[in-house]
């Protein structure tokens, strides 16, 4: 098999040619750490992951913190945990990892990012939004369960930050972030440009932070040409580097912000990345 030293100078090689072609597809483990200090919890690591802290408010299963008609009868478990994640409550920067996918922007190598990320740390990177696909949808609007109505920002953050159940001003009804719940659809961009950009002439497509297990974004994975290199960067193996590894794949089973600042080190771009992280 090839050697760790082998598999990062070859993706740094992809990298330094200014032709190439990257896509990145990213789950909560790209915003779990931050130079190696805990930073957004992901949902399913053993012990830290959210799915496992939420026995403490008695869900049927941790999903349903997630799931639409749960929501509608009770949104109390969501909004609870909205106090450890909302954006209007808590701050979080964008990681190495971010300013990372970023620099593959400014090399005018990046095709698109997709990500199940709802923390919106991939905007706040100063990225296009035209690159970047949230596929779980975000924090960034809220809307009516009950009449579709986009709810005033100001509105809604007045009854979070007093720690209300937000309600529509229209009619009532509760108020929900646009956030892909269990039982809704994935944004129709999601599928249009996974249709358009996984094409046989690009060179890299890096899977990171994610246990693949969500679909039908984990699907993805299976969808990459054979033409093109397929990278994990993750602390497990996962999904379709696990059920149907390819020769070529190359798996690196660590922490995903430490690896790439040895890729860009490889590449001569760590100077501009420490920039980014430092701005
Ligand atoms: P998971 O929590 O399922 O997986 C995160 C993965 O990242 C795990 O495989 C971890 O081992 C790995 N990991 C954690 N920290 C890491 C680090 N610092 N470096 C590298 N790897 C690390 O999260 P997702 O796959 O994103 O839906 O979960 C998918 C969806 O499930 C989410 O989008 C969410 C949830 O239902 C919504 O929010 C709507």
């Amino acid at each position: 098999s090839v050697s760790r030293e082998d598999s990062m100078e070859k993706i740094a090689n992809i990298l330094k040619d200014p032709k190439s072609k990257v896509l990145f597809f990213v789950g909560a483990g790209i915003s779990a750490t931050s130079d190696g200090e805990p930073l957004i919890p992901d949902f399913r690591s053993p012990g830290t992951g959210l799915f496992y802290n939420l026995a403490k408010l008695d869900l049927p299963t941790p999903e349903s913190v997630f799931d639409i008609d749960f929501f509608s009868e009770n949104p109390q478990p969501f909004y609870s945990l909205c106090k450890d994640l909302h954006p209007t409550l808590v701050k979080f920067p964008p990681t190495r990892f971010h300013y990372f996918m970023k620099l593959t922007n400014d090399h005018n190598q990046l095709i698109r990012i997709f990500s199940q990320n709802i923390d919106t740390l991939e905007r706040a990177t100063g990225l296009d939004s035209d690159k970047i696909i949230e596929a779980h949808g975000s924090f960034a609007e809220e809307f009516c369960i009950e009449c579709d109505e986009k709810a005033q920002k100001e509105h809604f953050e007045k009854q979070l930050l007093a720690d209300e159940i937000p309600k529509c001003e229209h009619c009532e009804g509760i108020l929900k972030p646009g956030i892909v719940f269990y039982g809704e659809q994935l944004p129709d961009r999601f599928h249009e440009c996974s249709d358009t950009d996984l094409t046989d002439d690009v060179d890299l497509c890096i899977f990171a932070g994610t246990s693949l297990n969500v679909y039908p974004f984990a699907g993805l994975a299976s969808d990459v040409s054979d033409n093109t290199l397929r990278v994990l960067i993750n602390r497990e193996r996962a999904g379709d580097f696990m059920y149907n590894p390819r020769k070529s794949d190359i798996l690196l089973l660590e922490d995903c912000d430490k690896i790439v600042d040895e890729i860009a080190e490889l590449c001569g771009w760590k100077d501009e990345l420490d920039k980014l992280v430092d701005q």
